[in-house]
């Protein structure tokens, strides 16, 4: 039942066939990816949402940036992640969104971020002597142990505390929070007076979320701290004009904005990139020998990192293959031109960044993990928009400098004291809910380099 038809001015694109989109509600983003490369570059997507799906660096460009002001965050994902999130940076928009951003970005400034270095090596440090002691016979599983290394790195950078005592209770919390958009009972969560069993978990999980970060903020406040961690920085931040600062609902959103935005995208990052190492042995052999000869058994700081080149173009070419966000949203506010469509106003535009990382004629053979592709004299051949993990333009991620720079020591540091293999016979899958997450986890084998 293929609907509308060939591609021309003012027409709406290809509609795919309505089963595909049936099963697309497990994999949404193989399903996306085989229906554009079927379909062409932009294709409309009719299943529990109806929206265009843009799938060429040319189209996706004005999107995100000389256009951005004409998307806007106003669709139903963004609304339902604002349940947890609130007014914070994810899902503001307008000229809130834009005060905002500009209190909240001298915080993450490179030469500021530059300081966590030693906090984010000595966390690594503990995990790799617990590591140690380590069975060598029992599996661990790499994306648990990821994601609570990376929640206690926001513990330390966000708080300047240890909030271990909160790990499991958030790990609970952010499952409930992490779902499917395309899981109707995330979008029950709209209306939270229906009373499923679900809303009801869910109203419990915003409460004691609310109780951990409002009383880890307690006691914060106007004093000043601004110096050391992220929470002393949003509390001290200033409105130039205005001189004013955040008041506490709004620095509650824009904690739980950066705990949620911030842990989990970084320990998947971290745990793909693992994963494509322990299948590609001689990148691996490769990256330790580069580590090696630079940082000779030392950890790196910060400055280290711009001359590890081989360590960053293993981490982006795993963000090419397993794209921690897998795709974003936006709505057209009026009529829109994109390429040889006319889309009218409220059209929803989707990114899917796992389809654009695998398009051929940009990325030639996209499956083979080859982090030559990012030697840095092949930059000039590639184009900046086909390749958006971090997204781009105005609303590009906040976090990304933060994110390179603890991915970047986590394994500048893990890689060269331990190997690591997959059990035999583990399914290894994607699954796409708000991150791109491994379905039945990566259990690995550690031994001692
Ligand atoms: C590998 C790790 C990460 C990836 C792949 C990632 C990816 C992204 C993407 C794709 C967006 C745009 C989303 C959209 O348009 O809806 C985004 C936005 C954002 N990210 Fe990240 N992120 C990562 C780590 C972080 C970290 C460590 C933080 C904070 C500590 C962070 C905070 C944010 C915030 C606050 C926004 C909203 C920015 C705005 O609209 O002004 N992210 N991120």
């Amino acid at each position: 039942m293929t609907e509308s038809g060939p591609a021309g001015a003012g027409r709406l694109p290809t509609t795919p066939r309505f089963h595909r989109v049936r099963q697309a509600g497990r994999n949404p983003h193989t399903v996306m990816h085989e229906v554009l490369q079927e379909y062409g570059d932009v294709v409309r997507w009719r299943g529990l949402f109806d929206m265009c799906i843009v799938n060429h660096p040319d189209l996706i460009r004005p999107v995100l940036t000389q256009d951005y002001r004409h998307f806007s965050k106003n669709t139903t994902h963004y609304r339902m992640l604002r349940q947890v999130m609130g007014n914070g940076l994810v899902t503001n928009d307008g000229p809130d969104w834009v005060r905002q951003r500009r209190l909240i970005q001298p915080a993450f400034a490179s030469r500021r971020l530059a300081r966590f270095d030693q906090t984010i090596n000595a966390l690594t440090s503990s995990l790799l002597a617990r590591w140690e002691r380590q069975d060598p016979a029992e599996a661990v599983w790499i994306d648990r142990e990821m994601s609570a290394l990376t929640f206690d790195i926001v513990g330390e950078t966000l708080f300047g505390r240890d909030i271990k005592e909160h790990a499991r209770e958030m790990a609970e919390i952010l499952e409930v929070v992490n779902l499917s958009s395309n899981d109707l009972r995330s979008f029950l969560t709209l209306y939270p007076w229906i009373p499923t069993a679900y809303n009801r978990k869910w109203k419990r999980a915003m409460k004691r979320l609310d109780g951990i970060v409002y009383g880890l903020m307690e006691g914060r406040g106007a004093d000043g701290n601004g110096g050391g961690d992220l929470l002393g920085r949003l509390f001290a931040a200033r409105d130039e004009e205005t001189g004013e600062g955040m008041h506490d609902r709004q620095i509650r959103d824009e904690v739980v904005t950066l705990i949620l935005a911030g842990h989990e995208t970084s320990a998947m990052a971290l745990s793909w990139t693992l994963y494509l190492l322990a299948t590609h042995p001689e990148i691996e052999a490769r990256l330790v020998e580069h580590l090696e000869a630079s940082l000779h058994g030392a950890p790196a700081g910060a400055e280290d990192l711009p001359r590890l080149t081989y360590l960053k173009q293993v981490v982006q070419e795993a963000m090419r293959i397993y794209p921690p966000v897998w795709g974003y949203v936006r709505r057209a506010e009026a009529e829109t031109e994109l390429g040889d469509y006319v889309l009218p106003a409220r059209t929803w535009v989707g990114v899917v960044t796992w389809a654009l990382h695998r398009r051929p004629d940009f990325w030639p053979d996209p499956e083979r993990f080859d982090p030559d592709r990012f030697a840095p004299e092949r930059a000039e051949e590639r184009d900046f928009f086909a390749y958006l993990p971090f997204a781009a333009g105005p609303r590009t991620c906040i976090g990304a400098g933060m994110a390179m720079l603890e991915i970047q020591l986590i394994l500048a540091q893990l890689v060269p004291q331990f190997r690591m293999r997959v059990v035999p016979g583990h399914p290894i899958e994607t699954e796409a809910v708000v991150t791109l997450k491994p379905r039945h986890g990566i259990p690995v084998t550690l031994s001692r380099r």
